[in-house]
């Protein structure tokens, strides 16, 4: 077929009407689809199942150095649960503290350290205005965090290896740039991993602010969609310690999508200096965390070759989903050029860019005929996408057969919202 671009007004109009037929035949089935959120679907959740009764009785509730997980203490987690961690993000154990059961909450709360008390200086709300890095299209909660707390969001294009570091470089010359928000691994939602490049210039970055803290959420650490063919990913921590910056990254994680979402357990990676001072805050939060959960998954994955091949089943469950996804938008609209779409190796989405000022009429249409998907702007902080061409796809939780129905929608959404937009123009 010819490309949209390329056609006369009457051919536009022609194939609008065609695709009219075609949005108005979904439009009448009544459906109730959603690709909106990153969650796992129910037969994800099934393959941690034997967590529900790995301990057992009174006697099964002891760690491994006979820590009574019933109890309060460790307030940093159980020894076995930060081996966990420390396989999966590569860090060393006693670099990590095993929170509760979200990343989220970690970083909400290590944000509102550095607003309201500050690292090793005034709290950053007593030094004027406070701006923060956001790598864009990026994770909406995370700028949903920044909204919260007042501070300003300076967004820097997310490029084919990571951030647009001349841009980032640049910034943090400004003394209130006071950090920036990285997904280093299978990226929500471009699904980007940094290269060692990018992740080598993040760790020499000399910020104005003494007190800045790059946010690295590295929550799709061990999501791969082909296990022969993950992404590497360099440690930060060793990068920051190597460029005399030991301090400079904080690193978050969880098993939110390796277990149960909002069941798992979560973790914090960081120097000693950096786990001090979290530590000093944790202590008049909580008394301590969910041991017998940390206990859990310490049992269920005693050995990283045991996670990895968990890893394998998550990835068996979503990689039809992704070919779905990937392969709609080339059957349907690869031809056309009129949209964009990436094609990650793992994490939970994809990120598609149509023509500007076509993503929120696409979300709208696909709504209006029964599928939700992300809010479009949702990527972008303060949900202002400039082009208005950036939309999430999240495979995850449909079950194939509805995927493919969702998949067919959009596309012929995509080509409703572009054609009408050519006409008008
Ligand atoms: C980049 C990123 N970070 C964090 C989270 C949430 O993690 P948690 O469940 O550990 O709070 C998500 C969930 O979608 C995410 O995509």
């Amino acid at each position: 077929m010819k490309q949209y671009l390329q056609m006369t007004a009457d051919e536009l109009k022609a194939e609008l009407n065609a695709v009219d037929n075609e949005y108005n035949a979904f439009a009448a089935k009544g459906l109730s689809l959603n690709m909106a959120r990153g969650k796992p679907g129910p037969d994800q959740l099934d393959h941690s199942s034997a967590l529900l009764t790995i301990v057992g009785d009174k006697n099964d509730v002891f760690s491994e150095n006979k820590v009574d997980c019933r109890n309060y203490g460790g307030l940093d987690g159980l020894d076995e649960s930060k081996t966990l961690f420390s396989a999966m993000l590569d860090v060393p154990a006693d670099n990590v503290i095993v929170g509760g059961n979200s990343s989220l909450n970690l970083m909400f709360d290590f944000m509102a350290q550095g607003m309201f008390s500050g690292f090793d200086g005034e709290p950053w709300m007593k030094q004027g205005e406070v701006k923060f890095i956001c790598v864009t299209p990026g994770y909406d909660r995370h700028f949903a965090i920044c909204e919260y707390f007042g501070i300003k969001m300076l967004p820097v294009a997310m490029l084919s290896d990571g951030p647009d570091m001349e841009e980032v470089e640049r910034l943090v010359k400004d003394p209130n740039v006071k950090g920036m928000w990285c997904v280093p691994k299978y990226s929500n939602p471009t699904g980007t991993t940094y290269s060692d490049e990018i992740v080598k210039r993040i760790a020499a970055l000399k910020p104005a602010a003494k007190d800045f803290r790059i946010m690295w959420d590295n929550a799709y650490a061990m999501h791969f969609l082909d296990a022969d063919n993950d992404d590497k990913l360099l440690s930060i921590l060793d990068e920051c310690e190597k460029a005399g910056n030991p301090d400079l990254a904080v690193m978050f994680s969880s098993t939110s999508k390796i277990t149960f979402s909002g069941g798992g357990i979560a973790a914090i990676a960081a120097s000693k200096h950096n786990l001090d001072l979290i530590k000093a805050r944790m202590t008049i939060q909580t008394i301590s965390g969910d041991k017998l959960n940390q206990l859990r998954h310490a049992r269920m994955f005693p050995n990283p070759e045991a996670l990895r091949e968990h890893m394998k089943k998550h990835a068996a469950s979503l990689k039809p989903k992704f070919e779905v996804v990937v392969n709609t938008l080339q059957s349907e609209l690869g031809d056309l050029g009129i949209i964009s779409w990436t094609e990650p190796k793992g994490g939970y989405f994809v990120s598609a860019d149509t023509l500007p000022g076509c993503a929120k009429r696409v979300v709208g249409l696909c709504k209006d005929a029964g599928l939700v998907l992300t809010g479009a702007g949702a990527t972008y902080p303060y949900g202002n996408d400039p082009l208005d061409n950036n939309i999430r796809i999240a495979p995850s939780f449909p079950p194939v057969d509805e995927l493919k129905t969702a998949m067919k929608l959009f596309t012929v959404a995509v080509k409703k919202a572009t054609l009408e937009m050519l006409i008008e123009q």
